[in-house]
């Protein structure tokens, strides 16, 4: 898509370092990516819960509700998931600009889409965090019934069944949720952002 020619962005006079300060926490994206399944979702809104619980401003942006509004239309080619992960990708960097822990909760099965969105924040602005669970654990579980009717051919390039995941080679944490129970997967991600500096307490 071309830019329009004569757009010229304002400066803000509040900075994103002033909202920070303010809200007490750096801002970041923490980015869930793994398998439909997995427990992206689960995980990130049980880490928002202690975040939350600290005091700190937090967000959840996730696949089911997103793809309901704001990416209402786009479906699961490979050209559609990259559509929404960039949509996803521009408005997490809003959060980061407005002081905000946002977590994204997003199967984001591409390398390549999603060091598109490392790319447009800062370093460390991106925290890129491997759900790493196994598809039979994922399907066994099959919370939506999803694998099943992929398995049958009902629904068509499903990630993990009939379209593929590439797991990040450099993710900042690797959870392993199907060992882990969802406190100590919780604590892990705390842990990490306490030990990196991200949050204080
Ligand atoms: S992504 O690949 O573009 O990142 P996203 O996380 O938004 O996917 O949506 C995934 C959710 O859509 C799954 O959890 C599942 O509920 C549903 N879904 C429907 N069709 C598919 C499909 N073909 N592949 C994967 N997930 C699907």
């Amino acid at each position: 898509m071309e830019t329009p020619k004569f757009i010229i962005p304002h400066a803000a006079t509040i900075t994103k370092a002033d909202r920070q300060n303010m809200n007490g926490n750096k801002s970041a994206i923490l980015w869930y990516t793994g398998l439909s399944g997995s427990g992206k979702s689960t995980l990130a809104n049980k880490v928002e819960e202690k975040l939350f619980e600290m005091g700190l401003h937090t967000y959840v942006l996730d696949g089911d509700n997103i793809r309901m509004g704001l990416n209402k239309g786009l479906g699961f080619t490979a050209e559609d998931r990259t559509e929404n992960i960039r949509r996803i990708g521009e408005v997490a960097k809003l959060f980061v600009d407005a002081g905000v822990l946002v977590s994204t909760a997003f199967i984001s099965p591409y390398i390549a889409d999603r060091d598109m969105v490392r790319s447009i924040v800062n370093e460390g602005e991106f925290v890129e965090i491997l759900i790493d669970c196994p598809i039979e654990i994922c399907e066994q579980r099959d919370v939506k019934g999803l694998y099943q009717k992929a398995r049958a051919g009902i629904i068509k390039n499903f990630t993990g069944v009939s379209d593929p995941y590439e797991a990040p080679l450099n993710a900042e944490i690797i959870v392993k949720t199907g060992e882990l129970s969802l406190e100590e997967s919780a604590q892990q991600v705390i842990d990490y952002l306490v030990k990196n500096k991200y949050i204080t307490q």
